[in-house]
């Protein structure tokens, strides 16, 4: 099993190259399946659930050339209207399978795709998704783990979501993308990554104005035409690079960002003491100290991100003072908690979804496991930040989203390797240690 060893109490100095936003690339592969003409697709993340759905559009008939490992051509012009069923078991797996729902339904009015898997951080229902499948005139049903839609045809409609939803708000915007007449989504979620889908909808043909406000109003059209387009940054790779400085207490500059993007949580970042400077596509970092205490809540975008939420905690758990962060958005997001605690941590949760933070100097290394893929990410970052070795297992997690993870942290003076056998880590004890002496 590969697993990465940290050997920590390193700052992380350098510059660092942020990728593709993985959760809008998500919506964009799922959505280029409705053309059957070439959409050239630049910027993706090459990482675990994004090949995860390419295979999946591969299995369903649609063409996928990959032209390196950030660059693919995708046309569902090979897709076969009679076999629409996407499910294999990686797929399961994932979240993001259900984008071909809103695709598939919106191309050719039906679609049979198994139940979302994904990281386990909560029920997770997607209620709001097929309310508005069946506001465009589809009829949804769940049979034996398979969601099955299908419709005669698929008709504009005004959707108002019972809860602020990115999935629900990219799925409902992709099936009404190609329906007919006007559809109006209220209380649509804004993340960046819903912009970036209905841009990408749009540079092929798509009539969608309104996306990264609360209300989208989309004009269905029929076909779509070729396009080439590139995928935002990654808003949480380059938050989680940013914590990773402010953690180690380092000097990190972020390149290839949109810093409107990183808002939130660059001012966390100011206001716990850390120096976030901000250019036109870089943000830098600089700790040079102990950082501050402070109290933080999860919201929808534009307020604090809860994929960013376990990595201030980590950065939050070595700071002075008693913080407090409120869980509003996922009911079991704290499950690397039990983790940290093993490095040294002092944290209560209350409730399941308050998080009280006793600042410690240090945390000391241990043998953890990551419970899901952010929450692995901030384990690393809590394994570099502390005194001694750490082990991290099941980093398959990890893998999910982030794209050479430890190459970019070595890059930046981190001592972090994947390892596979004993012999692997004995070998990395004793060059790390050799460095040290050095
Ligand atoms: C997406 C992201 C995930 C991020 C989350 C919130 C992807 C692949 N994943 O997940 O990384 O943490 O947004 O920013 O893009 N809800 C319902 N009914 C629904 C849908 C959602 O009650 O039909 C609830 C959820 O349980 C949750 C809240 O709405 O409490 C927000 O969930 P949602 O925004 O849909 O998250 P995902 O799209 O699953």
């Amino acid at each position: 099993m590969e697993r990465y060893i940290i050997k920590g109490g390193k700052p992380l100095v350098g510059e660092v190259v942020i990728g593709g936003a993985k959760n809008a690339a998500l919506g964009i592969l799922a959505a280029a399946v409705m053309n059957d003409g070439r959409c050239t697709i630049d910027n993706m993340p090459n990482v675990r659930d994004i090949n995860v759905l390419l295979h999946a559009i591969e299995e369903i008939g649609a063409t996928v050339d990959r032209k390196g490992p950030n660059e693919v051509v995708i046309s569902g012009c090979g897709i076969d209207p009679e076999f629409l069923t996407v499910d294999n078991e990686y797929i399961r797996k994932i979240r993001a399978g259900y984008y071909l729902i809103g695709a598939l339904l919106g191309r050719h009015k039906r679609a049979k795709v198994v139940l979302p898997g994904g990281c386990e951080i909560g029920a997770r229902p997607i209620d709001q998704h097929i309310k508005g499948f069946r506001a465009l005139g589809a009829k949804v049903v769940i049979e034996q783990g398979m969601i099955i839609a299908e419709a005669e045809e698929l008709k504009g409609s005004h959707i108002y979501l019972d809860v602020v939803s990115v999935g629900a708000t990219i799925n409902i915007m992709i099936a009404a993308s190609m329906a007919r007449g006007n559809t109006i989504i209220e209380n649509a979620a804004k993340e960046p990554h819903i912009v970036d889908v209905a841009n990408f909808l749009n540079s092929m043909g798509a009539n969608i104005k309104g996306a990264g406000t609360d209300v989208i109003r989309i004009r269905g059209v029929e076909t779509f035409h070729d396009t080439e387009y590139s995928i935002i940054p990654d808003q949480i790779e380059a938050g989680t690079f940013m914590m990773a400085a402010a953690a180690t207490h380092g000097d990190v500059i972020v390149r290839n960002i949109i810093p409107k993007h990183m808002e939130a949580i660059s001012a966390k970042l100011n206001e716990i003491g850390a120096e976030v400077q901000e250019s036109d596509d870089a943000i830098r970092v600089i700790a040079s100290h102990r950082l501050k205490h402070t109290q933080i809540k999860t919201l929808p975008y534009p307020g604090f991100p809860t994929d960013m939420q376990p990595q201030m905690a980590v950065t939050l758990g070595l700071s002075t003072g008693t913080s407090m962060i409120v869980e509003s958005i996922f009911e079991n997001r704290f499950r690397y908690v039990e983790e940290l605690r093993k490095m040294g941590s002092n944290f209560k949760i209350l409730d399941g979804n308050t998080a009280i933070i006793t600042g410690v100097e240090k945390y000391v290394g241990a043998d953890i496991d990551a419970p899901d893929l952010r929450a692995g990410a901030a384990l690393v970052i809590a394994g570099l930040a502390a005194d001694g070795y750490t082990t991290i297992n099941q980093i398959h997690f990890i893998q999910r989203g982030y794209e050479r993870f430890e190459e970019k942290l070595r890059g930046l003076g981190g001592m972090i390797r994947k390892v596979e056998t004993d012999e692997e880590v004995n070998r990395f004890i004793f060059s790390s240690s050799k460095k040290n002496a050095d």
